[in-house]
């Protein structure tokens, strides 16, 4: 028990080894924590701490290892705590004393800090180009469904025809700012702690910006105290999960609604949808309410980390022990859903003739009539108040405002031509909203195409962007 042969006269207490030990997750981390100490034993022979016959004992050693673990065999223990421990003890098990100079002037502390640092940098990375898929598969529907047209809600209510694939290019700025959120945490993970030992530093010479190349950092931290206690590298990386489970949960209640009888908008494919157990007529949207449901739980990882280190004193505390199980979970969480809602973005399917029954009967073109007014010179105010009386009138007769006769709307403002009908009309309502940002279809075909180049263009970059 390498840990505690030197101090301690008795064993611990079973129930104490169980709380203390986090190799039940952070052996997760294997891959990171061979890598650094390939890298570490590295910095030791350059310092002349090690010789090239132990330096080449420990690479062939590790990478056994690292086989091991792949393989299964590994003989991962309890007893030696964490994923650090337990590969430096079978290390040393299977080369000798060369072994047991691998930890020369390192620490824990600062091994799992490079390890999670490492771990975060590669899983924001893989995320954010995950997102890009969705934002793909988005932007190809919006492609698909061009023409389609729905009503936009505000409150809930139908307010104004609007492109369905405006609708979808929406979330596709969502998303877009969180790729940018989830590479703004990749680099903020991207310095080297290794080096800054137990909390003050080694005397040993070691030469840090080696281990940063060594490791691709961007560079190494200033203060050894920060390095190993600072963990707002994996707030960064929750608070940019948490946004992005927060969008997904909003895409997620919008295909609830419209795969509704009530809203009939989309129906989900077969392959995304589940049955009930009692219901043989149901097709639930699981994956949708999975992603509504989850969110609360990746925010809850955000909330419970900045808990976390709240009033911690420097420097590393076994608390921050408690840092990892929430990054993990927030990485798995969006590792599984992100493909789910790919595939249910690219796979629904729109019902044409539902969409045009939304359109109707709602008095979408009122505000189409007000306009109408105001650009012959009617103060807003007033336009605003006449096309109130006439939906008003409209809905006495039952008939839509495009069935309301020119008689009716010239008895309530002589402003009134022929030519109301087609600016109220769906495409006429459309066609002029040609303010940037606004849903007239030539904007939002525009957009559909920068969005497919700017893809493309991150797409092909994204093989060399790496870790
Ligand atoms: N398992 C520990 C963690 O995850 C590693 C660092 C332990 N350091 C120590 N001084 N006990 O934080």
């Amino acid at each position: 028990m390498p840990l505690r042969d030197g101090r301690f006269e008795r064993s611990l207490d079973e129930a104490m080894r169980r709380l203390n030990a986090s190799i039940p997750f952070d052996r997760r981390l294997h891959a990171e924590d061979i890598r650094g100490s390939v890298a570490w034993a590295r910095a030791l022979r350059r310092a002349g701490l090690l010789d090239d016959a132990e330096l080449g004992r420990i690479e062939k050693g590790l990478e056994e290892i690292a086989g091991e673990i792949r393989g299964g065999s590994f003989p991962f223990s309890e007893e030696l705590e964490d994923v650090h421990m337990n590969i430096e003890a079978r290390l040393t098990e299977k080369i000798g004393a060369a072994g047991e100079k691998l930890h020369t002037g390192r620490s824990r502390n600062d091994q799992v800090a490079t390890d999670l640092r490492l771990h975060a940098r590669e899983a924001a990375t893989r995320l954010a180009a995950l997102v890009e898929a969705l934002m793909g598969a988005l932007v190809e529907v919006a492609e698909r469904e061009f023409g389609q047209v729905i009503p936009a809600y505000t409150h809930l209510q139908r307010a104004q025809p609007v492109l369905l694939s405006h609708h979808l290019l929406a979330y596709v700025e969502m998303l877009d700012r969180d790729t940018r959120r989830l590479r703004a945490a990749r680099d903020a993970a991207d310095l080297c702690p290794l080096g800054s030992g137990a909390c003050v530093g080694n005397q040993f010479g070691i030469d840090r910006d080696f281990l940063a190349r060594e490791l691709g950092f961007a560079g190494v931290t200033r203060n050894s105290l920060d390095a190993v206690s600072d963990r707002d590298f994996a707030l960064d990386f929750l608070h940019a999960a948490a946004v992005l489970m927060v969008h997904l949960s909003r895409l997620a209640e919008d295909l609830v609604l419209w795969s509704s009888a009530e809203f009939g908008l989309a129906r989900l494919d077969d392959s995304v949808t589940t049955g009930s157990s009692m219901l043989p007529q149901k097709r639930n949207p699981d994956a949708a309410e999975l992603a509504r449901g989850k969110c609360g739980r990746v925010a809850g990882h955000l909330v419970g980390l900045l808990m976390t280190l709240k009033g911690l004193p420097l420097s590393y505390n076994k608390d921050l022990q408690e840092d990892k199980e929430p990054v993990f979970d927030a990485i798995d969480t969006l590792d599984l859903l992100l493909p789910v809602f790919a595939a249910m973005v690219r796979t629904m399917a729109i019902d044409s003739r539902r969409t045009a029954e939304r359109l109707e009967g709602g008095f979408l073109e009122a505000i189409a009539a007000a306009d109408y007014l105001t650009r012959r010179g009617v103060p807003f105010r007033e336009a605003h108040r006449i096309a109130g009386r006439a939906v008003r009138e409209a809905e006495k007769r039952g008939v839509t405002l495009a069935a309301l006769p020119l008689e009716a709307y010239r008895a309530l403002c002589d402003r009134f031509e022929e030519d109301l009908f087609e600016a109220i009309s769906t495409d006429g309502a459309l066609a002029d909203k040609t303010v940037v940002g606004g849903t007239a279809p030539a904007r939002v075909w525009e957009e559909i195409g920068r969005w497919k180049v700017e893809l493309g263009r991150r797409g092909g970059g994204r093989s060399a962007a790496g870790g």
